[in-house]
């Protein structure tokens, strides 16, 4: 019999145990920094120098942190299933926890592309990229993150994924986040689905979801547990 289709949708929640901040949550990434500072096309033309320095610190951290063991058992879920995940992390951990299959809709920290051509995008392998390291072009290397105001040229390749989806897992993310957080409005009614996340939800709206209020390691393990009671 084929596998069926499992598709996580993650955010910042799930690298939290690995000691990553997530944003809104208190004392959150967004609470230190503005978003208008260091997270948008308009900040990088004012102040590049502050922006790089930013996601510099991001990068140490990501190449400091181990992936958890929420990230660890969704690896092991393609034992089972055709997995897919969408994630809104820029960080790595779901692939270094063995993951393949991973569609990142914000980015990659561990990337840097030019800032006259999007499609010259390169993978770095140390934390800190300098003002005046350039692209092939010449220009300025920027982090390759999908800034607020800025498209998501990923999500029709998202859309596509929870399309297909049998089952849904949404962990570690509030939602608050567009387009991404629309991702729900196209997994299938009939698709079996869980929140995974220690926070407050008014999810009422959607069709066949389970919430499991716990932190994402936790989560997990609720979540292979309720799994034994799924017909495949
Ligand atoms: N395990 C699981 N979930 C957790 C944990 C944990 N240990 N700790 C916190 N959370 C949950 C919070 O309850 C919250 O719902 O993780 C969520 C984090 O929400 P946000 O900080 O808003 O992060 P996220 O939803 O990923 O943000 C979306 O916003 O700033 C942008 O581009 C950035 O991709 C990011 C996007």
């Amino acid at each position: 019999m084929s596998k069926k289709n499992l598709v996580i949708f993650s955010g910042a929640g799930v690298s939290a145990e690995s000691g990553l901040k997530t944003f809104r949550d208190a004392g959150g990434l967004w609470e230190e920094f503005k978003i208008e500072d260091v997270a948008t096309p308009e900040a990088w033309a004012k102040d590049p120098a502050l922006v790089n320095n930013f996601y510099n610190l991001r990068r140490k951290q990501v190449m400091e942190a181990l992936p958890n063991e929420a990230h660890k058992i969704i690896a092991t879920l393609s034992n089972t299933f055709n997995i897919k995940i969408i994630t809104q992390n820029i960080d790595d951990l779901h692939e270094r926890a063995g993951s393949k299959d991973v569609l990142h809709l914000h980015g990659e920290i561990m990337k840097v592309r030019s800032s006259v051509d999007e499609k010259l995008i390169s993978k770095l392998n140390k934390w800190e990229v300098k003002m005046g390291d350039r692209c092939e072009k010449g220009s300025q290397l920027r982090p390759h993150i999908v800034w607020f105001g800025e498209m998501v040229p990923e999500m029709d390749n998202a859309i596509l994924i929870a399309e297909k989806a049998d089952l849904f897992v949404v962990i570690g993310t509030s939602l608050n986040v567009y387009p991404a957080a629309g991702i729900l409005n196209y997994v299938p009614q009939t698709a079996l689905k869980w929140l995974i996340d220690p926070g407050e939800f008014n999810l009422d709206y959607v069709a066949n979801l389970k919430h499991i209020k716990a932190v994402a390691s936790e989560g997990m393990k609720i979540f292979k547990e309720q799994l034994q009671a799924v017909k495949l």
